[in-house]
Formats: structure tokens, C-alpha cells, sequence
């Protein structure tokens, strides 16, 4: 197991053209939010932005639309109940804040029958998946699962260890051809073959949405052309410093996840 650190995030880390235009660095479509969770959305895509993705659009119920125009103008919006081309899209999560009803599940399924390329899959995307565990067996190759400790005992069975954990997390991304990026204390990342544990962030991000954020910046990653592992390594790694970073300013208890997102510019200026 490799532990990260910044000499390892410098060498993957490729800085952006001078003459480069949102073209270069890709379409993200996040699938996030429901009726009283559009928080999760707006964060989400916020996170997908400031980590550099050309374009983001953000699938939600069309009756919450307002709430995203309002919070986040940067980003676009398709509407849930429409027909989706999943396709034309360069990177694809889903998750965050979506519910686990039957309108939830609907577009879960639709977007796994219709999509060939990896994709960030986390939250009630994994709750939904745990109920319906062939999900997991349809996932394209390579796709990225981000659950935190319950996510993943939800998954795969009740451990009694994070060592245990980490066995089958690193069994399960190999059988499955997954990424799998267990989440908390010490965030641990594996393809099954190379394992990583992560170094950077702080209590701070023991709050609702710091997950949600995560799956953005990985999102953002993705879309810009990075391999599904280096989207997920870097992507923990940034979130990770850039909570470190607003321990300048706020404190671990007055930390809010907007504030780590805010300074994702300053993390990006130490792994360049
Ligand atoms: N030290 C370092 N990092 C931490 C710490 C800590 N003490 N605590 C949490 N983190 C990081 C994790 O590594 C992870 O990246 O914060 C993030 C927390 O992610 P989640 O556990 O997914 O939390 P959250 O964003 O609150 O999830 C929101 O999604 O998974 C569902 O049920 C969950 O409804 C909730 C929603
Ligand atoms: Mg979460």
C-alpha cells in the first residue's frame, strides 16, 4: 500500500494549456439532488466546477430548478423526467441526495443500461445498489465507488475492523473491476492491484455534504481526461487539502463544506 503524499499528486497532476477552452476539459453530468435534498446537488456540482470541468450540468427534478439557478448560475440543467442522451457526456456521476424511492431507482437502472464509460457512483446511488446488488455487477469496468464505512457494509456485510474493510475492499474492486474508495478517517483507494491510503483532511469534514463535494472534484477529474484511479487519488487528496487549508481560517467545529470548496484555488496552487 502506498501512502499519498505531494510529491506523488505533483507527478499525477497535469496542469492546464494556455491555449486550452472549456472544450479541452470536458462535460460532467452530475445526477444529484430530490426534493429535500437539492443541497446535495448544489454542492456536488460547486465541487465539479472549482476542479476545473469545462461544462457542468446538473440532472434534477424539474421542480427544483430554481434552487440551482439561484445557487449556482455557472452551472446547466437537465430535467430528470426527461429522455437522457447519458452518452454524450465526457465523465458521469450519480448519487448524492437522490433518494432511494422509485424514481430514484428508475434513473439509476436507465443510466447503467445506457452507459459504457466509467462513473462515479456514491451515496443513495450505493444504497439503492445495496438492496439491488446486481447493480454493482453491471457497472461499467473501472467505474469509481466512493461509500463511506456504513455505505460499504451495506454492500458487502458487517466488518469488524477497517483492516477487515480493507481486505475485501481491495477483493471486491478486483472481482468487480472497480475503483473503490473507502471514505473516512485515512480515506484507503483501490483498483484491487495498487492500493493508496490518503494523508490530508481533518474533522472538519466530519459533516453532512463533505461527500458530496468529493464526488464532484472526482467527477471533474474524470471529465478532464484523467484515468479513473489518478480521478479518484487526486480527487481525495485535493478534497482532503483543501480542508486542511481552511483550517487557517475556521476552526474544525465552524468548518462548512462550502468554505473547503471555496479553497479547492489554493489547493491546486500547492499540487501544481
Ligand atoms: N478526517 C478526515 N476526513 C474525514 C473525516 C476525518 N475525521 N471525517 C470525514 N472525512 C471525509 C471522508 O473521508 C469523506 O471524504 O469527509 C467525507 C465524508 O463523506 P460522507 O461520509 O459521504 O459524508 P456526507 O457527505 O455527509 O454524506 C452525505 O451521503 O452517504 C450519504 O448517508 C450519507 O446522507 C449522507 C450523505
Ligand atoms: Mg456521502
Amino acid at each position: 500500500m502506498t501512502k499519498l503524499d505531494i510529491n506523488i499528486i505533483q507527478k499525477l497532476f497535469q496542469k492546464r494549456l494556455p491555449d486550452s477552452h472549456k472544450g479541452s476539459h470536458g462535460h460532467a453530468l452530475i445526477i444529484a439532488g430530490s426534493k429535500s435534498k437539492m443541497g446535495a446537488a448544489i454542492i456536488c456540482a460547486k465541487a465539479c466546477l472549482r476542479t476545473g470541468a469545462g461544462l457542468v450540468t446538473l440532472n434534477i427534478p424539474k421542480k427544483e430548478r430554481l434552487a440551482v439557478f439561484t445557487a449556482i448560475p455557472e452551472a446547466m440543467i437537465e430535467f430528470r423526467e426527461d429522455k437522457n442522451n447519458f452518452g454524450k457526456y465526457n465523465a458521469v456521476s450519480i448519487g448524492p441526495g437522490i433518494g432511494t424511492d422509485k424514481s430514484a431507482e428508475n434513473i439509476l437502472k436507465l443510466l447503467i443500461s445506457n452507459i459504457k464509460s466509467p462513473i462515479v457512483f456514491d451515496a443513495d446511488a450505493l444504497n439503492i445498489s445495496a438492496k439491488n446488488y446486481d447493480l454493482v455487477y453491471r457497472l461499467p469496468e473501472n467505474s469509481i465507488i466512493t461509500p463511506h464505512i456504513k455505505e460499504f457494509d451495506r454492500l458487502f456485510g458487517n466488518h469488524d475492523s477497517e483492516t477487515e474493510r480493507r481486505q475485501t475492499a481491495t477483493t471486491k474492486a478486483k472481482e468487480l473491476q472497480l475503483i473503490i474508495v473507502l471514505k473516512g478517517y485515512k480515506t484507503f483507494i483501490t483498483d484491487g492491484e495498487k492500493s493508496f491510503e490518503n494523508s490530508t483532511g481533518n474533522s472538519g469534514l466530519a459533516k453532512g455534504g463533505s461527500g458530496d463535494a468529493l464526488t464532484g472534484i472526482i467527477t471533474a477529474f474524470l471529465a478532464q481526461g484523467y484515468e479513473p484511479l489518478q480521478a479518484a487519488i487526486l480527487g481525495v487528496y485535493l478534497h482532503g487539502l483543501a480542508a486542511d487549508i481552511t483550517l487557517e481560517t475556521q476552526s474544525t467545529e465552524s468548518m462548512l463544506i462550502t468554505d473547503v470548496i471555496e479553497n479547492l484555488g489554493k489547493a491546486f496552487k500547492k499540487i501544481q
